[in-house]
Parts: C-alpha cells; structure tokens; sequence
C-alpha cells in the first residue's frame, strides 16, 4: 500500500465546537423554563468509591450542569456501601421532585449489580438512557431518553451535514451504552448498518466498506488505513492513554506536541483510529481529544433540560 500519511486531507469533525453550542441552547432553554414556569432543572450524579477516572468525570458533570444554570447535586458514597443502600438512595432520588436526572456513575464496585441499580432508577428521570426502559424505547422509536455518547454522535453528524440516508455505516463495538444505541440511530436515519466486534472476520474489509465508521473497540490505533474507505466520515469514540515514546512514535510520527505530552506530563491520548492514517484517508474524523468526549457531558444537560421540561403539564 503507498504511504498516505504525507497528507492530511480530512476535515475536522469538532466535538468542542459542538458541544460548546449544545451547552449554550441548555443554558438558554434552563433560563427559560426558569422564568416561564419556574422550574429549574435538577442533576444528581450518585459515585460510589473512589475510582480517579470517575472523579474527573463526576467533577466534569458536576460543573458543566452548574454552569448551563442547574440544580447540580453530587452524592459520594464509599466504596463499601452496600447494594441495598445504593438502592435506597435511588428510591429517595426518585420521589425527590426537585430531581429530573439521577445518573449513577460506571463502573460500581465488584460487589454491586450494576443492572439492579441502572433498573431502579425512574425511567422518567433516566438521563444516562441506559435504563431497559430507554433501551426499548430507542429500538421500536418511541420517544425517550437516548444514551449520551451516541446521541451527540448524531448530533456531530447532524450539525456538520454530513449525508445519512442510504449509505453504509459500519459501527465496530457492540457495548450497550455505545456500539448497539449508535447502531440504532443510524438505522433511524435510514443507514444500512453493519455491527462489527471482536469476533467479526475480515474486520478491516467490512470497515473499509463503511461510507460512516464508528469506531468504539477500545483497542488504542487499531482502525488503520486499510479499515478506511478513502473519503468516509469516520468517528473515534475511544480514548486511551500512551505513556511510552515508542508507541507515541508509531501513532503520531514525530509530531512534536505529542512527545512534548508524553515526556513531560508522561501521557498522550489517542483513540481507536490511527491518527496519521485517520487525517491521511478520512473524508471527515472526529480528533481524540476534543472530538466525542466533549458531546457526551452536552448531551446529559440536554436530557436534563428536556426531562425537567417534562414536568410541565
Ligand atoms: N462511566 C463512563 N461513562 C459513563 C457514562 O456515560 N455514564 C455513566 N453513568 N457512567 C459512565
């Protein structure tokens, strides 16, 4: 195969932008239900135990409602407790009427059964969307709460015109809260879709045919040229962390910023899509950072909004 790499001719899909414009119609659309009939939208984010990543998204949540003018609650827990206290937490968050969205931060403790907790909470309050309620709802469509990493994919699709119906969209991952939600929204937008995993054969030939390509493996650079159809809109859900300068090599060249990052912070991130060959082959590329990250906290405010707006009789 020739070496693409040399140029970079894919066009930014820009998930800060986008997501900085979804938080400002939430902050917008707070202030109105505010002054109009005096609601104001009320988060509450559960986090049992003391995982790092979850703190800084907890944290990331915590202030991005703050900021769009919510009511936002953070209820730490340790990481001992119990799975009938974290119920009963639950139940009082759901007859709490100044709650319109209870998300219980991922991953709980081992110990913890994860789809008790998730089907506890009042589906009408389920912003997270992971709720089996939600999920039905998303595969017959009907109305409600949609997961949010996959709804502001759409959103990034949507807002940047980027053509759905008829063509081939390939979503590699098959998680609940990404791979089969994303499925389903692309088949709503009239996409023929192929789920891949890690089981699928000839990966990279059924990735090279997509004309869309989600990429949620969870595997740091694997979607290399050969998985990309020259010209495809291709997103990056995944984001991992690189700590050596080898590997950093591999995946950005000598790209100078990123070895900067990786030796003197001691990480770089990167996602599922080989970035040289991403911006060499795609059409379209969701950047990691700064591409899907950014959408999935905008689109919890905006389930919030639209939960809180649900009260309205
Ligand atoms: N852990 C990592 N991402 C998420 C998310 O979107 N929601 C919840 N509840 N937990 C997570």
């Amino acid at each position: 195969m020739t070496d693409t790499r040399e140029r970079e001719t894919a066009r930014k899909l820009d998930g800060r932008q986008c997501a900085a414009a979804i938080r400002e119609e939430v902050r917008a659309g707070c202030a109105a239900l505010m002054e109009q009939h005096g609601i104001r939208p009320g988060l509450t984010v559960v986090l049992v135990g003391e995982d790092p990543a979850s703190q800084v998204y907890v944290r990331n949540k915590e202030k991005a409602s703050s900021a769009a003018g919510m009511v936002s609650e953070v209820l730490r827990l340790p990481a001992d407790t119990g799975e009938a206290e974290i119920l009963a937490t639950i139940d009082r968050l759901n007859a709490d009427d100044s709650v319109h969205g209870i998300l219980v931060q991922l991953p709980l403790p081992a110990e913890v059964e994860e789809q008790n907790v998730i089907q506890r909470i009042d589906p009408d309050k389920d912003v997270d969307g992971f709720h089996p309620a939600s999920a039905g709802r998303l595969l017959i469509g009907m109305p409600g709460f949609l997961p949010c990493t996959p709804a502001g994919i759409m959103e990034l699709l949507k807002r940047n015109g980027i053509e759905m119906k008829g063509r081939h969209a390939v979503v590699v991952g098959r998680s609940n809260i990404v791979g089969k939600p994303m499925a389903l929204l692309l088949l709503r937008e009239h996409c023929t879709v192929t789920i891949c995993h890690s089981r699928t054969r000839n990966l990279a030939e059924v990735c090279a045919s997509a004309d869309i390509l989600v990429a949620a493996v969870g595997r740091p650079g694997l979607i290399t040229a050969d998985f990309i159809k020259p010209g495809a809109v291709v997103v990056d859900v995944g984001i991992h962390r690189i700590t050596d300068e080898a590997t950093c090599i591999e995946l950005f060249g000598d790209n100078p910023r990123r070895l900067k990052a990786v030796r003197e912070k001691g990480a770089t991130l990167v996602g599922d899509v080989h970035p040289l060959d991403g911006a060499a082959r795609a059409g379209w590329l969701s950047p990691v950072p700064g591409g899907v990250g950014p959408l999935t906290i905008a689109m919890l405010l905006k389930n919030t909004l639209v939960s809180a707006g649900n009260r309205i009789r």
